[in-house]
């Protein structure tokens, strides 16, 4: 951390002493005040739910800039890497802070791959749940569960167990998402093919059955990948803070991921992908085009509580680099399959205009986010709307291994134990049954 030769200092009105506060310099972004003596030299905390103002750690993995729309990983900004990258360099890259040459590449890719199958008792786990089970439902037992199979790498404090769990959790994910929608669907699990690509793959896992040959479209793979990338990592989100916290107790790197999962679940969150399809859905339903001035009406009404899904954003207050990469992509993917008059498309396109015209979203620096087309992309592929949050998991696991690795590897690291403002009743004695 990088002191700045300013200084803040906090004055009282009762004419308490003043404190000086260090400020720190990041090489972008905000300037932050640092408070960890506040404490110790008032008495006092501060507050902040919702972290709004409050920056929870160092990190040199991800940055948004959101005035200007912008997401860098490790400084290369988002653009790029879907254009010019594939997921696993994007992986190395979010993992070790470099894109990987020809031969590092080769390399990381031979150790993802070595890794793909599952323990095959995993199936047995699976058959415990219903077969309606929400995919999300299942992710966050079968992922828990992993660290009852690799024993071998659940000591966090140990860079080696960190290194390889990083991998295994890379590797297995989409094994484990194609596993519980083939359960749902009650058709044969199919095995990882490692000559395959990543997203490859995981089409084939997703898609083969053992009766007939799977043949990998490539503009389908190559929309995946990019699917991947663009939710591989978004600095300290909800759910990346969640394993943050949760790994500073020490628990293994499977049951910190785990808990990444179940935070990302709501609708909030990765959940508003599945929540914006089923959305267009309603408004199809209910007439389509014609009904979006209703619709719009709607959530403006503050009662309602009816939102625009897959728009706004804490961080964005632009349009998020992400959607336009999205939109693209959903124009690539309809126009393979076919589909460019598809009416869920054309509705998108005609609600998102109308509202970035009016003055509710524009006052409020509302924008579609990258929920707002990721649910059309992934439906033209194929892929069911409750699995939808499954495949953002899958390609959030590597910011949540980078950014939890980044944490315990930090020699400073403490365990996370935020403060309260306490508001309920002062000390009491308990009154016997028959009194109170
Ligand atoms: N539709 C209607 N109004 C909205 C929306 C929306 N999607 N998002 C924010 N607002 C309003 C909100 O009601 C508030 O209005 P007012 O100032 O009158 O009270 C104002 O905009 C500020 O919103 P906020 O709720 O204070 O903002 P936040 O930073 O707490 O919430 C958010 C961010 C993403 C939770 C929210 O925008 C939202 O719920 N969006 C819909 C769900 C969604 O698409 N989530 C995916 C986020 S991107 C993927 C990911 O990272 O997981």
């Amino acid at each position: 951390m990088k002191a700045s030769d300013t200084k803040a200092t906090l004055s009282f009105s009762n004419g308490g002493q003043n404190v000086e506060l260090p400020i720190y310099k990041g090489t972008m972004g905000p300037d932050v005040i640092d408070i960890r003596k506040l404490y110790a030299q008032t008495g006092m905390f501060t507050y902040d739910p919702g972290f709004m103002s409050t920056a929870s750690c160092e990190s040199a993995i991800t940055y948004i800039d959101g005035d200007k729309g912008e997401l860098l990983y490790r400084g290369y900004p988002i653009e790029q890497l879907a254009t010019n990258c594939d997921f696993l360099e994007t992986c190395h890259l979010l993992l070790y802070g470099e894109l990987p040459n020809e031969g590092q590449k080769a390399g990381f890719t031979k150790l993802v791959t070595n890794h793909t199958m599952v323990n095959e008792q995993m199936q047995f786990f699976l058959r415990g749940f219903r077969r309606d089970a929400h995919p999300m439902a299942i992710m966050t037992g079968l992922v828990g569960a992993l660290s009852a199979f690799y024993h071998d790498s659940t000591d966090i404090n140990n860079p080696k167990h960190r290194e390889i769990a990083a991998i295994r959790l890379i590797a297995k994910m989409p094994t484990l998402v194609a596993m519980a929608y083939k359960y749902t669907i009650g058709q044969p699990y199919m095995y990882p093919k490692n000559n395959l690509s990543y997203a490859g793959n995981f089409l084939h896992m997703m898609f083969a059955t053992p009766c007939e040959e799977y043949k990998v479209s490539p503009v389908l793979e190559r929309a995946l990948d990019r699917i991947f990338i663009l939710h591989a990592d978004h600095e300290q989100n909800a759910s990346t803070s969640t394993v943050r916290l949760c790994g500073s107790s020490g628990t293994n790197p499977f049951a910190a991921i785990a808990a990444g999962v179940a935070c990302l679940w709501g609708p909030a969150h990765g959940g508003a992908n599945e929540a914006a399809l089923n959305m267009l859905y309603d408004i199809q339903k209910a007439g389509g085009v014609d009904k979006i001035g209703e619709f719009i009406k709607q959530v403006k009404d503050k009662n309602s509580n009816v939102k625009l899904m897959g728009f706004g954003h804490r961080v964005y207050k632009n349009y998020d680099p992400r959607a336009k990469l999205m939109q693209e992509t959903c124009r690539e993917v309809l126009g393979e399959l076919g589909l460019e008059n598809d009416p869920l498309f054309k509705l998108a396109m005609a609600l998102e205009k109308i509202a970035l015209e009016d003055e509710y979203f524009v006052s409020r620096k509302l924008y579609p986010n990258v929920d707002f087309y990721s649910g059309i992309v992934q439906r033209a592929i194929g892929i069911p709307v409750p699995l939808f949050t499954a495949i953002f998991a899958l390609a959030r696991t590597v910011g949540w291994i980078a950014q939890l690795n980044e944490m315990i590897g930090d020699p400073e690291y403490k365990i996370g134990r935020p403060r309260q403002l306490f508001e309920g009743s002062p000390k009491r004695d308990v009154q016997p049954l028959s009194r109170r």
